[in-house]
C-alpha cells in the first residue's frame, strides 16, 4: 500500500476513489468544515442528510459512508467524526487513521484520499500499522479476502513537513511490522538458525551483528542459556546486533536485550496440550529488541544502541535437561533448574550479564514473555515493569505513554529475593505459588550488577486476542515503538 502526503488545494469535488473528509464535534453537534461543506454543497445537501438521516454527532471515530453520491467525482465519501477538535492528540489521529483503512480496505476502492489538515503524518502512520496482515500462507482465495486499497493519499497543511515526519514514520512501522512477523511465523520457521540469518540483514542498514555459536557461549560459561537449548535439534545462538549512531564514538551504549525462545514446550516439565501453539511467540522479547534495532537504524537516530538476543529452542528430548539439574552461569553464579518450563529467566541471566560485562551499558532494558502470572495481573492492556532505576522507569512510562505501550511498573525487594534461594545451589528457576511475575524479575536481578536497569514482561502484550485501532489481532510489535521512543527522546546526541 502505497502512502503519500500532498497539500490540500482546497478543490474536493473533482476527487476520485473514496473521499475521507472530518467533522468536529461541538455544542450544537456536528459542525461542517469546508471540505464536507464543499462537498455537501455539490451534492446538493446529500451528505448532511445522510449525516443527520444515521445520527451523526461528529463524535470521535463515528463514520457515515455515502456510496455513490452524485454532483461530486468521488465514489464515495466517508465522513468522520473527529470529537473534540481541541482534544484530538498525535495518538488520536493515528487512531482515526486506523479505523479508516480498516473501514476501506475491503471496499473495493483502489484510491483513498483523506483530507486531513492536521497531524496527518500521525492518521498516516495509523493506516500503515492497520493496514498490515499476515497472509502469506494462505493458498487459495477462498481463505483470503484481498484488501482492495493499493493507494492512500493524505491532503494537508505544511504537506513537506508532515511528509518528512512521516518518512521517519516509515521506518518506525517497518521495525513494527518486522516485528509482527517474526512473532507471526510458526516455529518450523523461524527457530535459532534461520532467526539469527534474518537479523543478520541488518547489517544493510549499518548495523554490526555479531553471532555467538554453541562453543563460543560454552567458552564463556553460558551454562544456563545453553541447557535450555540443549534438548534441542536447533543450535542455540547468541546475536548481538551494534548500531553507533553517536557522533561520540566512545559515548557508552544503550542496551536492549530480549528474550529468543522460537518455541517453548516446557521442556522435561512439558505444558499441556492446548493452546501450546501459543508458544511459538515466546521469542516476542527479542523480536522487539530486533524491530527496535531496524527501526533504531533506519531513521538514523544518533545514539549507541547494542541489542542482545538469546535464541533458544526449548524442548524435551533425550538431551533435555531435567528437572533438578544445575548449572552454571558466565556470572559464576549456579541455578538449581526445579522446572524447564521456567527457561526465559535462564536464556536472559547470560544474556544480562554478557551486556553488561561486554559492552559497559548506560542502562539496559530486557524485554520478555516471562510469565503466565503477568497476564493474571495486568491482562493485555499493560507491561509489568521491574526496575533498580526510578529514573529508567520514568523515562520508559513517558515514551509508552506517548506511542501507547503502556507500562506498569510492578514491586520487586529482599522479601520476593529470598523466595528463589536453593537448598543446594546459589538459586533455583522458581519461586513458590504466589508472585510468580517477580520472583522471576528477582532471579533476573541477581545478573544485574550497578547497571540501572528494567525488565518489562511483555507476556500480556505481545499478542493480542481482538483487534485494535492500530492492530490486527495477532503479534503486535510491542516494545518497538517504545523503545525507539525512548532512545529519541533521551539518548540522542
Ligand atoms: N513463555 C512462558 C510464559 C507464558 C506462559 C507467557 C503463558 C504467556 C502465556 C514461560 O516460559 C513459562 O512457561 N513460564 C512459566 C513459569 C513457571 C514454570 C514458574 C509460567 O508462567 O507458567
Ligand atoms: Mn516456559
Ligand atoms: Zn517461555
Amino acid at each position: 500500500m502505497k502512502i503519500t502526503i500532498n497539500e490540500i488545494n482546497g478543490e474536493y469535488t473533482n476527487i476520485e476513489g473514496a473521499l475521507v473528509v472530518f467533522s468536529p464535534k461541538n455544542k450544537e453537534g456536528y459542525e461542517f468544515r469546508p471540505p464536507a461543506a464543499q462537498l455537501d454543497e455539490a451534492m446538493n445537501g446529500a451528505l448532511k442528510k445522510a449525516a443527520d438521516t444515521s445520527n451523526f454527532k461528529g463524535s470521535f471515530g463515528q463514520m457515515v459512508e455515502v456510496l455513490a453520491p452524485t454532483g461530486v467525482a468521488a465514489s464515495r465519501i466517508l465522513l468522520v467524526g473527529l470529537g473534540d477538535m481541541e482534544k484530538v492528540t498525535p495518538l488520536l489521529s493515528e487512531r482515526l487513521g486506523g479505523k479508516i483503512i480498516n473501514k476501506l480496505i475491503y471496499s473495493n476502492e483502489k484510491k483513498v484520499t483523506i483530507v486531513k489538515g492536521q497531524l496527518a503524518s500521525h492518521a498516516a502512520m495509523g493506516v500503515l500499522l492497520r493496514q498490515y496482515k499476515f497472509d502469506k500462507y494462505y493458498t487459495t482465495e477462498k481463505n483470503v479476502k484481498k484488501p482492495s486499497v493499493e493507494a492512500v493519499e493524505f491532503l494537508t497543511h505544511k504537506a513537506d513537513l508532515a511528509d518528512e515526519e512521516f518518512k521517519e514514520f516509515e521506518k518506525i512501522a517497518d521495525g513494527v511490522i518486522w516485528a509482527r512477523d517474526l512473532v507471526t511465523e510458526p516455529g518450523n520457521v523461524i527457530y535459532p538458525e534461520s532467526y539469527a540469518a534474518q537479523i543478520e540483514d541488518l547489517t544493510k542498514l549499518g548495523i554490526e551483528v555479531e553471532i555467538l555459536d554453541e562453543d563460543k557461549m560454552e567458552e564463556l560459561g553460558m551454562e544456563s542459556l545453553l541447557g535450555v537449548g540443549q534438548g534441542s535439534a536447533s543450535s542455540s545462538l547468541m546475536v548481538i546486533m551494534r548500531w553507533n549512531g553517536s557522533a561520540k564514538k566512545d559515548e557508552a551504549p544503550v542496551a536492549f536485550i530480549g528474550k529468543g525462545v522460537t518455541f517453548d514446550t516446557g521442556g522435561i516439565s512439558l505444558k499441556p496440550g492446548a493452546g501450546m501453539g501459543d508458544m511459538k511467540f515466546d521469542m516476542g522479547g527479542s523480536a522487539s529488541v530486533v524491530g527496535a534495532m531496524k527501526a533504531i537504524a533506519g531513521r538514523k537516530a544518533k545514539a549507541n544502541v547494542v541489542g542482545v538476543v538469546g535464541l533458544v529452542e526449548n524442548m524435551p528430548s533425550s538431551t533435555a535437561q531435567r528437572p533438578g539439574d544445575v548449572v552454571g552461569t558466565m556470572s559464576g553464579q549456579t541455578i538449581e533448574v526445579l522446572n524447564t518450563d521456567a527457561e526465559g529467566r535462564l536464556v536472559l541471566a547470560d544474556c544480562l550479564w554478557y551486556t553488561q560485562d561486554t559492552h559497559k551499558p548506560k542502562f539496559m532494558v530486557d524485554l520478555a514473555t516471562l510469565t503466565g502470572a503477568m497476564m493474571v495481573a495486568l491482562g493485555q492492556e499493560y507491561a509489568g515493569m521491574f526496575s533498580n532505576s526510578d529514573e529508567l522507569c520514568e523515562m520508559l512510562n513517558k515514551a509508552g505513554q506517548d506511542v501507547d505501550e503502556l507500562l506498569w511498573r510492578m514491586p520487586i525487594g529482599d522479601a520476593y529475593d529470598k523466595m528463589i534461594n536453593s537448598d543446594i545451589a546459589d538459586m533455583k528457576n522458581i519461586g513458590g505459588k504466589y508472585a510468580g511475575s517477580i520472583t522471576a524479575a528477582q532471579f533476573l536481578h541477581r545478573f544485574v550488577n550497578d547497571v540501572p536497569w528494567a525488565h518489562l514482561d511483555i507476556a500480556g502484550t505481545a499478542w493480542r486476542q481482538k483487534p485494535s485501532d492500530v492492530a490486527e489481532k495477532g503479534a503486535t510489535g510491542y516494545g518497538v515503538r517504545l523503545l525507539d521512543r525512548l532512545v529519541k527522546d533521551n539518548f540522542e546526541d
